[in-house]
C-alpha cells in the first residue's frame, strides 16, 4: 500500500530513541548464511522491506526463511539452486551479495546484473575482477553474471577501483574466499564497519580471516563452515540521521544501542558546527542541538571518512545553517537528486559538478516533496521537522527500505508526523466515455 509521511514542522525533539540493527550489515550477513548447511539465526535485524526481499531471494536459493520480532532464521535445506533472477535483484543491489556465497559453497552462480540506480552508474566490475582473480570462470551474458568456481584457488587481489574500495564487492569476494583452497589476500578492501561485522560472523562460522576492518584481509580457505546464531550490530547511518534530527530541532536526544566508535567522523565534523555530544556508558550517546547551526564543508569518503549515506541528511541540516556550505560526494558524484526537492522547500542549493553549494536559508516552507532514494527521503523528513507548516513526503517506499518505523521513533521524541495512506490515483478506465466517474 503506498503511503506518504506528513510532517508538521516546529517541534523540538527530546527523549530517548533506540537505534535498530544495521541494514547494510544485515544484508551481506543474510547472504553469508548460504555458506553453511542448516539453520542460521540473526538477531536485532531491522524490519525493512530490503530484509524481506533478501528473505525472498534466499527462499529461491533453497532456504526456508522466517522473520519475526527482529529475528531472521535462514535454514539451508537444498543446496542445488544457484540462480537469483532479475525481478528480485533489480529491486535491491545488495542481493548481488549472494554471488560470493553461492560461488564459495555451491561452486556455481547465476545472478542478474543489478544495473544502475538513482545514485549513478554503480558498476560491479570490482566484484567480477575479484572472482576472476580467485580463478572463477565468469561470463556476463544476456544481463546475467554466470560463474563457476571448480578451479578456484587463493590469490592476491587488489580490489580498489577509480572510486576507491567497494563495500559489497569486498563482502562478495571475501565470502567466496572463505571456502576457496589456499590463502587469499584482499588488498584495498573496504574498511566499513559492515565489512567487519561480516568478518566477525564468518569467523564465528569457522572461517580463518585476519585483518577485518583494515584494507588488507588475509583469508585461509577452510573445507566447511557451520551455521551460527549472532546479532546484527547497530545502524550507524540511522544513528547519524537521528543526530541530525536532534540538532536541527535544537533538541536534546539520547540514542540508545549505538556504536559510538563507528560514528567517529560524523561526531568530529558535527561538533565543529555547534552540536554537542556526550557519551553515556558503552552504547548510548546524548546529542544536543545548538541555537544556531553554523555552515561547514563536507566531503564524503570511504570509511573512516564521512559517509555518503549521511550526505542528504547533512544537506537538510546545512540548508538552515548560517553561512555557505560546500558538500562534495567523492563516493557517488551524482548523488544529488534531492537538491531540487530541498529547493522546493525554500533551500538555496546549487550544484557545480560533484559539489553542492548551500546558502543557508532563514527558513524552509513545508510542501509536497518526493523521496528520490532512501537517504534523500530521510533528509526530506528531517527538513520537514523544521519547516514552517506541513511537509508531505511521497515515495515512502524508499524510506521503508532502510528505516525501521521512522515515524514511530520520531513521534516518540515529540515530532508531529503521521503515515497516511495515499488515495489511489484515478485511472482512465474509472470513467465512462462521457467523462463521468463509474459507480463503484
Ligand atoms: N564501484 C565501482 N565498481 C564496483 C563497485 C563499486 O566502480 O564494482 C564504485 C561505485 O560506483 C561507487 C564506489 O565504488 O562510486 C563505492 O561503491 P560500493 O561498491 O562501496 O557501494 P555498494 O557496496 O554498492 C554500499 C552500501 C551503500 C553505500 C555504499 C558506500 C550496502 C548494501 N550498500 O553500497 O548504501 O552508499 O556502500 O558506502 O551495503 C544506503 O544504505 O543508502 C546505500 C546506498
Amino acid at each position: 500500500m503506498p503511503y506518504k509521511l506528513v510532517v508538521q514542522g516546529g517541534a523540538e525533539l527530546n527523549g530517548r530513541v533506540t537505534i535498530s540493527g544495521a541494514k547494510n550489515a544485515a544484508l551481506p550477513m543474510m547472504a553469508a548464511a548460504i555458506l553453511a548447511k542448516g539453520r542460521t539465526v540473526l538477531r536485532n535485524v531491522p524490519d525493512l522491506s530490503d530484509v524481506r526481499l533478501m528473505c525472498e531471494i534466499l527462499d529461491g536459493l533453497g532456504c526456508e526463511t522466517s522473520f519475526e520480532n527482529g529475528v531472521v532464521i535462514i535454514d539451508v535445506v537444498d543446496e542445488t539452486p544457484v540462480a537469483a533472477p532479475y525481478e528480485l535483484v533489480s529491486e535491491m543491489r545488495a542481493s548481488f551479495c549472494v554471488l560470493g556465497s553461492l560461488l564459495g559453497r555451491r561452486k556455481r552462480a547465476e545472478v542478474a546484473m543489478p544495473g544502475g540506480c538513482v545514485l549513478g552508474v554503480r558498476p560491479v566490475d570490482l566484484h567480477i575482477k575479484g572472482f576472476k582473480a580467485l580463478g572463477a570462470e565468469v561470463e556476463v551474458d544476456a544481463g546475467n553474471v554466470r560463474a563457476s568456481g571448480d578451479k578456484m584457488r587463493g590469490a592476491h587481489i587488489f580490489l580498489g577501483g577509480s572510486m576507491g574500495p567497494s563495500v559489497t564487492g569486498t563482502c562478495n569476494v571475501l565470502t567466496a574466499a572463505t571456502l576457496t583452497p589456499g590463502v587469499t589476500i584482499i588488498e584495498e578492501a573496504a574498511c566499513e564497519p559492515e565489512v567487519q561485522h561480516l568478518v566477525d560472523m564468518l569467523i564465528a562460522m569457522g572461517a580463518k580471516i585476519q585483518g577485518g576492518g583494515t584494507p588488507r584481509l588475509v583469508v585461509e580457505g577452510v573445507k566447511a563452515l557451520k551455521a551460527v546464531d549472532c546479532d546484527v550490530p547497530p545502524d550507524r547511518i540511522e544513528a547519524g540521521t537521528f543526530i541530525v534530527a536532534a540538532a536541527m530541532t535544537r533538541g536534546d536526544v539520547v540514542l540508545d544501542n549505538v556504536c559510538v566508535e563507528h560514528l567517529g567522523c560524523v561526531i568530529d565534523r558535527f561538533s565543529k558546527i555547534g552540536i554537542e555530544f556526550e557519551r553515556e556508558g558503552q552504547t548510548s550517546l546524548r546529542v544536543r542541538g545548538p541555537e544556531q547551526l553554523e555552515a561547514m564543508d563536507l566531503t564524503t569518503l570511504p570509511y573512516p571518512g564521512f559517509p555518503t549515506d549521511m550526505q542528504a541528511q547533512s544537506m537538510a541540516m546545512l540548508s538552515m545553517a548560517k553561512g555557505i556550505s560546500f558538500v562534495c560526494d567523492k563516493v557517488y558524484p551524482d548523488r544529488f537528486m534531492h537538491i531540487p526537492e530541498f529547493n522546493r522547500m525554500g533551500a538555496n542549493i546549487r550544484k557545480e559538478g560533484n559539489i553542492a553549494i548551500i546558502h543557508g536559508a532563514d527558513y524552509l516552507s513545508g510542501c509536497p516533496v518526493k523521496a528520490t532514494d532512501l537517504r534523500a527521503g530521510a533528509g526530506l523528513v528531517l527538513a520537514g521537522l523544521v519547516a514552517r507548516g506541513k511537509t508531505e513526503v511521497l515515495a515512502v517506499n524508499y524510506i521503508d527500505r532502510g528505516y525501521d518505523r521512522i515515524e514511530e521513533k520520531l513521534k516518540g521524541l515529540g515530532a508531529n508526523i503521521e503515515r497516511v495512506e495515499l488515495i489511489p490515483r484515478r485511472r482512465r478506465t474509472d470513467f465512462t466515455p462521457s467523462g463521468r466517474l463509474k459507480a463503484a
